[in-house]
């Protein structure tokens, strides 16, 4: 009956939404924040921006959503507000720039499974030959891309939905049995405890803004995602419980990444945990050493095993960031769901092939800027995360938070928001009044003022 296709039922809603949030940023981010900031210093503000800022955009872009049926920028369109069509602009550019380099890691990640399964352990060695390996990386992009152009090409409920329902379960099950498994190893209890214990002496200004960046990130806001998730919403759904839900989901399987991956290293230091690699080198770098160091069949299969379970957390993200572009090219410009996954495939790959060769391959795009007050050169593909992660993802989140707050108006999403739930009258409902209008304006902007000055300037 309808062409844009919906979810078919609640789980199936949840399990998609859960599932673009839980990725590369739970498992490869979030456990390095961590580590930076302070162990469970850094989980106790980055929890308390989750439930106090995310949740207020959360619900905010999928009461969008749902109230128009439309992508990212035809919803603006379509509540009569043509003149912030912009906003759903900036959202398609950070989903093109976000999913160019994304596919890029998600391609490693990909390829370290069949090294580890064939028993090359030296890959920790040779991460930067690896990187460099044009051939190699160039076609486990393109097979990551393809996948991610299959599952969106089979639509809502018949690709997405039914990939999320299979892929979470199985990734839960995963994070668990690693981890089991990496509490039986020697100093664990080291890797566990650097983790969650609190050392508030860590914390710095900066640790709070990279706890709202990891938050907004990890939540897939700012994109117009959950706008477009939001579309495909039943009108009867409960939107405030799923937001719950989801952003349970996500923190807790940070939570639980953080159990397998703090252990490990614990085993793998033998308890110096201050002198793990940090960056991408955690994922890629240090923990093939640990695989390597269980060595044999044991180390090969839980080595690719691990990496397979990145793969598929990766998987339900990227299939949410295409079909951003996809639903508006459907949308607005009426082509099939095929044609809008080939172009938008063809547009994030080449966009993504600078950040494909400036890992070794091309010095050029290797040290492709140094910012003001900074003597390190960055990579292209650095660059493409300040500029979509820090800069646009922020941008776009507070400029959905004013229009919902100072155009649309509150009531109207309130209204949006009531539907099957108590939310009128709540608490929640008298927060979120005031979280629109003046607690999210206020902190969105000092996090990108900050982020910007910070990033590009050195301060
Ligand atoms: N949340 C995902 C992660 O943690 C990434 C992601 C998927 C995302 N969709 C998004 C980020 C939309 C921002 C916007 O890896």
């Amino acid at each position: 009956m309808n062409k844009r296709g919906n979810f078919s039922n609640r789980l199936g809603f949840i399990a998609a939404t859960a599932g673009a949030a839980v990725g590369l940023g739970n498992i490869w981010g979030f456990p390095y924040e961590v580590s930076q900031g302070g162990g469970g210093a850094f989980l106790f503000i980055y929890l308390f921006f989750c439930f106090t800022i995310c949740i207020p955009v959360m619900l905010t872009e999928l009461a969008i959503g749902r109230k128009t049926g439309r992508n990212a920028v035809g919803a603006f369109k379509a509540l009569g507000f043509k003149n912030w069509k912009f906003a759903g602009l900036l959202g398609i550019l950070s989903s093109i720039l976000i999913l160019s380099y994304y596919n890029v890691i998600a391609a490693w990640a990909f390829g370290y499974i069949f090294e580890i399964a064939t028993f090359n352990f030296n890959i920790h060695h040779e991460f930067q030959s690896y990187t460099s390996d044009l051939f190699k990386v160039v076609s486990y992009a393109i097979i990551f891309m393809a996948l991610t152009s299959f599952f969106v090409s089979k639509g809502v409920s018949g690709g997405i939905e039914k990939l999320a329902k299979v892929l979470m379960p199985a990734l839960i099950i995963m994070i668990i049995s690693v981890s089991i498994y990496a509490m039986t190893l020697p100093n664990a209890i080291q890797g566990l405890e650097f983790y969650i214990i609190p050392d508030f002496n860590e914390v710095t200004l900066s640790t709070v803004f990279n706890a709202m960046g990891q938050a907004f990130f990890s939540l897939s806001l700012g994109m117009g995602a959950l706008i477009t998730y939001g579309s495909y919403v039943s009108k009867k759904e409960n939107l405030v419980k799923s937001a719950v839900i989801v952003t349970l989901a996500d923190v807790g399987i940070a939570f639980l990444a953080g159990l397998m991956i703090f252990p490990l290293l614990g085993f793998m230091s033998e308890g110096h945990l201050d002198n793990v690699a940090n960056g991408p080198d955690l994922i890629f770098v240090s923990l093939p050493e640990i695989f390597a160091e269980i060595g044999g069949s044991t180390g090969a299969f839980i080595g690719a095993f691990f990496f397979l379970l990145l793969c598929f957390a990766a998987l339900t993200s990227t299939v949410s960031m295409m079909e951003v572009p996809v639903a508006f090219l459907v949308d607005e410009f009426n082509i099939t769901r095929k044609k809008a996954v080939l172009t938008t495939a063809l547009v994030v790959f080449s966009t993504g092939i600078p950040s494909l060769l400036g890992n070794g391959y091309s010095d050029q795009l290797t040290s492709f800027v140094k910012y003001i007050g900074s003597d390190q050169p960055i990579s292209f593909l650095t660059f493409v995360i300040n500029l979509a992660n820090d800069t646009l993802l922020p941008l776009v989140g507070l400029l959905i938070t004013l229009f919902a707050a100072y155009a649309w108006k509150k009531a109207n999403l309130d209204q949006e928001l009531a539907i099957g739930s108590d939310y009128k009258a709540s608490f929640l409902q008298r927060y979120m009044t005031i979280a629109l209008k003046y607690i999210l304006p206020i902190v969105l902007t000092t996090i990108l003022i900050m982020k910007l000055l910070v990033t590009f300037f050195g301060v």
